[in-house]
């Protein structure tokens, strides 16, 4: 692999968040530049809420060419930029900016990132499915309008806070014209008349994430015509085991940050990513 060599000319790019240490974008983006041969680098900024504001301007001030942006920046990010794509206003959130000659635009990538890497990597089309969907908080508003754009035909939101179960059915009827959801309690999640036609389950809390956490379903409720995505990445949580269990395709979050990284990086760069480089240098580097 070619080696980044730092010049005068070099374009900056990297990641705005607090903690920042744990990133594995600057893994995968370094050595999507390297491969593709760009003088770019790719580097994490631990910026604190308070300096939030002067770090947006900093962008500006050394002309970096585009920024992640991670939590818990994502909403406040907002104020301090100059223009917004609609996802951005329709959600109220965004993880990426471009700056092109001192303008800041606004993207958000969860939605895409996390359709591209269903169709790509998992080669499932959510097209005409019924999806079980797991959270209602941003990942959730996120992941559920990709998922109604592309087609699904009906959604089960289940999720901790019955409130925002709602909030999510309305805002889907709102801004989508979507009608075929159904709101189930978090304690009636494993009811198996709410299973029998699922076709997509997705969980985008961060239930999963530490070893003693709740058990999402009964591993009855799942079946091998079933497609399991869970947006968790930091380890294999107790959804993804029951599915691999059970030969039932499943993929994890690790495959939404690279193809989430994937759209920044083309937002940046103007050119495809170069998605399996990305996904192999994160493989390497957690064997390190
Ligand atoms: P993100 O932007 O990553 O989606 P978020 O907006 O804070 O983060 O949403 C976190 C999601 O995980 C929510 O759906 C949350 O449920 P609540 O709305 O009830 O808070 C869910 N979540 C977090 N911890 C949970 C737990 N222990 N049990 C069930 N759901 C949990």
């Amino acid at each position: 692999m070619k080696k980044i060599q730092i010049t005068g000319e070099t374009t900056l790019t990297g990641v705005f968040g607090w903690p920042v240490k744990h990133s594995l974008s600057p893994v995968f983006q370094n050595a999507a530049f390297r491969h593709s041969g760009f003088n770019w680098v790719y580097i994490p900024f631990e910026v604190s809420p308070e300096n939030l504001g002067r770090a947006i301007e900093a962008i500006r001030v050394f002309s970096i060419k585009g920024i992640n942006i991670t939590i818990p920046h994502k909403k406040e990010v907002l104020r301090y930029i100059d223009i917004f794509d609609d996802e951005v206003k329709l959600l109220g959130v965004a993880n990426t900016i471009v700056n092109t000659n001192g303008i800041l635009k606004g993207y958000t990538t969860d939605g895409i990132g996390f359709l591209r890497s269903l169709k790509e990597e998992g080669g499932f089309d959510p097209e005409h499915k019924n999806v079980f969907l797991f959270g209602a908080g941003g990942s959730g508003f996120a992941i559920s309008g990709t998922l109604v754009r592309a087609g699904i035909s009906s959604l089960i939101i289940c999720n901790r806070t019955h409130e925002k179960a709602i909030m999510l059915k309305n805002h889907l009827k709102e801004h989508f014209g979507f009608e075929n959801t159904e709101v189930v309690q978090f304690h009636d999640r494993n009811r198996s008349s709410l299973w029998k036609d699922i076709d997509l389950v997705v969980n985008t809390t961060s239930v999963g994430m530490k070893d003693d956490d709740i058990i999402l379903t009964e591993e009855n409720n799942l079946n091998e015509d079933m497609f399991v995505y869970d947006i968790v990445y930091n380890r294999k949580t107790n959804l993804i085991k029951s599915a691999a269990r059970n030969g039932i395709r499943c993929l994890d979050g690790l495959s939404m940050l690279i193809f989430q990284g994937a759209v920044s990086f083309t937002l940046w760069t103007g050119i495809d990513a170069p998605v399996d480089v990305m996904r192999k240098s994160l493989i390497e580097y957690r064997k390190m």
